[in-house]
């Protein structure tokens, strides 16, 4: 397993591959890995015949009050959890490799950005954008593999590739839950025990209007409200935003004519968590 910290050099890794007619995936991330991650591994590893996990958090990306400094870290962990899911190298930059002084330059989707998260979060998806573009461009990937939890990261991320003719595919993969339900996120471990127990009610609120949705219900002010009135049952959950919206636009809907997401972001504590679900019509 190989470990790069520069871009050169993992262009370089990239060429020669590519010269070989070897097909290679990248799997971005932060680090602080868990099963969530590794199961993009294992999918990067189905389309490709090279997988590359980046490891980087990314300053950019987090707001002025938000938690770059305390974001979990644990490198050898990490370097342990790549090597042990098969995949085959590491790319690592450091901050100043990223963003060298004098760096100006920026990548920014306009709409899709402006709705759930990217309200609170006004400065989040730009910052995502431009270091995806830069992990992009290091790696020089075939596939790109991102969590279906972060669902509108992954919309952004789609709108982008498209629209700078990026000739990278980008695959969604399912969203990994706990056994009680919790989807994983390198977040969790923030929370105390009482507020990991009343997280549950996060994904018990989202099978419910899956279900309900199933069953006929395609008003969608009815399922939100069943939703907020679920969460709000759980006096540590603080909501920031619970919305039904096209799965395209991330705007709005009404009613369910077509799937739809359902997206929430819940406070418990300092900790916010954020999950999904799809919501189908047949
Ligand atoms: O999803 C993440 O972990 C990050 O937003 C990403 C895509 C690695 C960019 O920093």
């Amino acid at each position: 397993m190989q470990i790069i910290n520069s871009a050169k050099d993992m262009q370089r890794y990239s060429d020669a591959l590519r010269q070989q007619n070897k097909r290679v995936a990248v799997v971005p991330t932060m680090g602080y890995l868990h099963e969530g991650h590794l199961s993009l591994v294992r999918i990067a590893r189905e389309h490709a015949d090279t997988v590359i996990v980046t490891i980087f958090v990314n300053p950019t990306q987090f707001g002025p009050n938000e938690d770059y400094k305390s974001y979990p870290r644990d490198w050898d962990r990490d370097v342990k959890l790549v090597t042990s899911s098969g995949a085959d190298c590491i790319y690592a930059p450091e901050p100043v490799e990223m963003y060298p002084e004098g760096y100006q330059t920026s990548v920014r989707v306009d709409k899709l950005t402006q709705h759930l998260c990217g309200i609170v979060r006004p400065t989040h998806f730009e910052g995502v954008t431009t270091v995806v573009t830069k992990l992009f461009n290091a790696t020089k990937p075939h596939v790109a593999v991102f969590g279906e939890k972060d669902f509108q990261q992954l919309q952004v991320i789609r709108r982008m590739v498209r629209d700078l003719d990026m000739d990278i595919e980008i695959i969604g993969a399912p969203i990994v839950r706990e056994p009680d339900g919790l989807a994983m996120s390198s977040r969790n471990k923030y929370l105390s025990a009482e507020e990991r127990k009343a997280a549950q009610v996060l994904s018990r609120a989202l099978f419910e209007i899956r279900d309900m949705c199933a069953q006929g219900e395609h008003d969608a002010l009815k399922l939100s409200q069943h939703v907020w009135q679920n969460i709000s049952t759980e006096p540590l959950a603080k909501i920031d935003y619970i919305k039904i919206c096209d799965l395209e636009t991330l705007e709005d809907v009404t009613r369910i004519r077509r799937n739809a997401v359902v997206a929430l972001a819940v406070f418990f504590g300092k900790t916010r968590l954020i999950d999904n679900i799809i919501l189908k019509t047949a």
